[in-house]
């Protein structure tokens, strides 16, 4: 099921985000449903609170971004109750988006790897070392579960040049061709 995404401005994106219980109803389909999501947004990403949901999940599929990116060939994953033990190496720019900020990309500065302990959709728990895209992504995803959105890390001066167009989407004005709300 394709479920909305909530765009910028959207209260559920900057509230506390709560550990997933092992019990916690239907998370495969969940999990599935934010696939969909994703896909049908043309996304790489997706993070529960841009479903409207207050927990700390977030689904990955690099695969799109591998005709140019060799190293994004065959990364899809859904990280649960991930946590950010270390990052490390090359502080590198890389233009970004996010499904809840519809038609503005901006060059974000991030570490280049990063070392995440996570459960999947199973319950299993993994420590893994991902770098390039994979940890571009999982760095943007996993900001979303700590409140924090790609353009809050922009600079002040590229801030006060955005906040036209942030408005608009906070008011509606701007919509993205999938479907999606602001709360
Ligand atoms: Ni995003």
């Amino acid at each position: 099921m394709i479920l909305p995404i909530y765009l910028y401005g959207s209260n559920v994106l900057r509230e506390t985000n709560q550990p997933v219980q092992p019990d916690y109803p239907e998370l495969k389909q969940l999990v599935s449903d934010m696939y969909e999501t994703m896909y049908n947004a043309d996304g790489v990403g997706l993070a529960a609170p841009q479903v409207g949901l207050s927990i700390r999940l977030f689904v990955v599929d690099a695969n799109p971004l591998s005709d140019t990116d060799p190293k994004a060939h065959g990364f899809k994953k859904a990280f649960i109750n991930p946590e950010i033990l270390e990052r490390s190496g090359e502080i590198t720019a890389y233009k970004e988006g996010c499904l809840s900020i519809p038609h503005i990309n901006e060059e974000v500065m991030r570490e280049s790897v990063v070392k995440i302990r996570y459960f999947d959709e199973d319950f299993n728990e993994h420590i893994d070392v991902f770098d390039g895209v994979a940890a571009r992504i999982i760095q943007h995803e996993y900001d979303h579960l700590e409140q924090v959105l790609f353009t809050d890390l922009l600079s002040q001066l590229k801030k006060k040049l955005l906040k036209k167009k942030l408005n608009n989407i906070k008011c509606g004005k701007d919509k993205p061709s999938y479907k999606a709300k602001v709360n």
